[in-house]
């Protein structure tokens, strides 16, 4: 396994729509596990490929509490089947946003189809901060950033602090 670097906004790798997986092989299900390993380290509850520069529809989700419970999910070509019309307020993250935070608005459960890292076809059902974090990282692979559910002058705000502080660490 291998910490992949993780791509920091406003790279414009992060705004391409992601392409399918054509089969979950070898390198596929290496990439998942390269991500989690990514992830953890980081440490993250989720990671998409385009933010370690791969433009590939491939996520990895864990929102189990610390090491000892760790719950992972690995999806290819994730899809939202269902999604409850109930909306509720979460304050996000991201990686590619070190230290930034804001409430978006989703939908409070989906059900998402998927392939798993030996490529057999999975549907989930999921609540609260798993359905969250799902749809957050399904964002990525169309581009889509948290930030891009605020309004301009919220992300304007957000991106602003995001570079001060990325040129604080490198000055
Ligand atoms: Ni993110």
């Amino acid at each position: 396994m291998a910490l992949l670097p993780i791509l920091v906004a406003p790279d414009p790798r992060l705004k391409l729509k992601a392409k399918p997986v054509a089969s979950v092989d070898a390198r596929v299900a290496r990439l998942m596990e390269d991500m989690l390993e990514t992830m953890y380290a980081a440490p993250g509850i989720g990671l998409a490929a385009p933010q370690v520069g791969e433009s590939l529809r491939v996520i990895v989700v864990d929102v189990g509490k610390g090491e000892e419970e760790r719950a992972p999910l690995r999806m290819a070509n994730p899809e939202i089947a269902w999604a409850s019309e109930e909306s509720i307020p979460f304050e996000e993250g991201c990686l590619s946003l070190p230290e930034q935070y804001a409430d978006v608005t989703r939908p409070r459960a989906v059900r998402v189809r998927y392939l798993d890292e030996a490529g057999a076809a999975r549907e989930i059902e999921a609540e609260g901060l798993l359905a969250v974090c799902i749809q957050h990282e399904m964002d990525h692979l169309e581009g889509t950033l948290f930030v891009d559910h605020l309004s301009v002058l919220r992300r304007g705000m957000i991106m602003k602090r995001l570079q001060k502080a990325m040129n604080d660490k490198t000055a």
